[in-house]
């Protein structure tokens, strides 16, 4: 079946059609187009996302999307749009747009987690000869508001296993970002600079890691950065430094708590989802790992990683399977 998919939840506006196949076990996509338009320079100067402006970008947006889009309205058989979590007036947006044009040309819409969108994001990457992701499987969520661990008993079953008791991973990228004077959003930038940088220049502490749960936190990351800085003059080496040591920092604690769910769980393989997991330097070390742990590993292609509207179409077709009905309103602090 063929689904469109709208996305406004934060500040991208994207709209997808994706072609969707085979039963709840191995379900199968093709990404037939995925439309993004970023606000982010926009957003810029405030140093984060206004709600605000966010809203006004995204009526202003999707119209021109769905024309690019050329959608040939006889082929659609569902149409998804995420319901949360994610700013309010962000969301409204979507959801209007979407009410409407479901109206409009009579099609069944299904509203859809964001959350739930990213952990399927790695099916749309899925290649021809993995016909399926062995399960049990750990899923690591980790974006700009999230850091969840999740036992994935089957594909749409699964129990959080951890989370973060602060910061969010993503969130952390963009404050240490803003402390080293690097523009928001923070995480490409601090990748960035990380390339010029010492991984091991500077020792940061790993707050929780040695704590036998499967939880996180990264305020304190954070603030042992923010004393480390305060008497010290910027410079391009310290700003290369400071961020490749975080970067590295993240990355094991990330690393050593997915290991540690997947050997507890007795997992088959790990699945990274989430704006973070654009991250190159984490995608390479958290595949070395678990492979050389004996898993498989999956991650969504770079595009679909951080928001996008193909990602919806995925979780949309896996509750369409199942019958799952979200209420078509926005949610913004909708969890999984
Ligand atoms: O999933 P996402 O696009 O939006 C949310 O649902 O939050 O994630 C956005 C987050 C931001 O915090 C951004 O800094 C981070 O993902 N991010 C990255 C990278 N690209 C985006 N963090 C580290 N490295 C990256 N390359
Ligand atoms: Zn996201």
């Amino acid at each position: 079946m063929r689904v469109l998919t709208i996305e406004t939840s934060c500040d991208e506006t994207a709209m997808a059609v994706v072609e969707a196949k085979g039963g709840i076990r191995s379900p199968r996509f093709k990404v037939l187009k995925s439309e993004i338009s970023s606000q982010i320079e926009l957003h810029r100067p405030f140093g984060g996302v206004m709600p605000g402006l966010a809203k006004r970008e995204h009526l202003k947006n999707l119209p021109p999307i769905e024309k690019t889009l050329d959608i040939d309205w006889e082929k659609v058989d569902l149409m998804a749009v995420i319901i949360g979590p994610g700013l309010e007036p962000a969301l409204w947006t979507g959801i209007e747009y979407a009410k409407k044009l479901a109206k409009e040309h009579k099609k069944p819409l299904l509203g859809v987690n964001h959350l739930e969108a990213h952990l399927y994001s790695p099916l749309l990457s899925l290649k021809e000869r993995d016909r399926n992701i062995p399960l049990p499987a750990i899923g690591l969520i980790v974006s700009g508001g999230h850091t969840i661990l999740l036992a994935l008993e089957k594909i749409d079953r699964w129990k959080k296993i951890g989370e973060t008791r602060d910061d969010a991973v993503g969130e952390a990228f963009d404050k240490v970002a803003r402390l080293v004077g690097l523009p928001y959003p923070g995480g490409p930038e601090i990748q960035k600079t990380a390339e010029k940088g010492n991984p091991n220049a500077i020792v940061f502490p790993k707050p929780m890691i040695n704590q036998k749960n499967l939880d996180f936190s990264f305020s304190g990351l954070k603030t042992a950065i923010f004393y480390y800085l305060r008497d010290k003059k910027m410079t391009p080496k310290l700003r290369a430094d400071v961020a490749a040591s975080f970067q590295k920092t993240v990355i094991d604690i990330l690393i050593t708590k997915t290991l540690r769910a997947a050997w507890q769980y007795g997992a088959k393989s790990v699945v990274l989802a989430g704006g973070v997991a654009a991250n190159k330097p984490l995608r390479d070390a958290l595949k070395k790992k678990v492979k050389k742990d004996g898993l498989n590993f999956y991650v969504a292609g770079l595009q679909y990683s951080t928001d996008n509207a193909a990602m919806a179409a995925a979780a949309a077709y896996v509750d369409h399977l199942k019958g799952k009905r979200y209420r078509i309103t926005a949610q913004a602090n909708l969890n999984l």
